[in-house]
């Protein structure tokens, strides 16, 4: 259902993705794993059409989506979390998901703030609190509610256990599953193996700029040629 085939970007005169294809289908989780610096957010910019790709394609449900201006792409279902979150620090829980809420979709599950706090425990807690005083980990789970708040059918989430509590990161495990669970596609980015293993069908290493590996997470943890060479331990 999305699609990413031979792309490039650059910024400026440096060219920071080269050739980079790969897939994820509905109600898989596929991890695109490399070290700080190899390209994992540029490559999700670049889904997003905030980076422009001079050769190849993206395509969403059959669509190109490559020449879209990010906003259209987010209401074509595509769901967007920046590795810096980016939620309103002056308003609360609700109003950060009210900011986020878009139409029901056919193809994709239905989110309302009740659904979402089921989903969310601890966001039930503080739903009238201000964005601003929430831990990281409350900070991203909120960032990926108001994402949901979209509906959309496929979710890009950059680097979500990053920087958050062991106890936090296990509820951010048992979330993508669900996410799954609602059949969508999620790509998230990590830099090691331990988070992406537990939520992961399908493992894409990216290393400067160009992917070095595609596999199952079961064939990547029997391999440590490539873990060593490619992932941060
Ligand atoms: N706005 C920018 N201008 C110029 N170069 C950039 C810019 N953003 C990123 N880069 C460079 O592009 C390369 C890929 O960066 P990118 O942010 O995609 O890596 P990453 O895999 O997400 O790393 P991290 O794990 O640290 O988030 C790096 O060499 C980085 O220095
Ligand atoms: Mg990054």
């Amino acid at each position: 259902m999305l699609e990413v085939q031979g792309i490039n970007a650059f910024y400026g005169q440096a060219k920071i993705l080269d050739d980079v294809s790969f897939s994820v289908g509905a109600g898989e989780v596929v991890a695109l794993l490399g070290r700080n610096g190899a390209g994992k957010s540029t490559t999700m910019k670049t889904m997003m059409g905030m980076v422009s790709s001079t050769k190849g394609d993206v395509t969403f449900n059959g669509e190109t989506i490559k020449k879209l201006p990010s906003h259209v792409i987010c209401q074509k279902g595509l769901g967007y979390v920046p590795e810096e979150r980016r939620i309103f620090t002056e308003l609360t829980v609700m109003e950060n998901l009210e900011v986020g809420k878009q139409d029901k979709r056919p193809d994709a599950p239905f989110w309302t703030p009740d659904k979402l706090f089921k989903l969310f425990p601890n966001l039930a807690e503080m739903r009238n609190r201000p964005g601003g005083q929430m831990s990281g980990g409350e900070q991203q789970m909120l960032s990926i509610a108001r994402t949901l708040m979209g509906n959309p059918s496929a979710i890009l989430l950059d680097e979500p256990s990053e920087g958050i509590a062991p106890v936090i990161v296990e509820q951010m495990a048992f979330t993508i599953m669900e996410l799954k669970k609602e059949g969508l596609a999620v790509l998230l980015s990590e830099q090691n193996l331990h988070f992406a293993k537990l939520v992961s069908d399908r493992a894409v290493i990216v290393e400067k700029g160009s992917i070095r590996y595609q596999g199952t997470v079961k064939e990547l943890e029997e391999n440590p040629e490539i873990r060593d060479a490619y992932l941060a331990v």
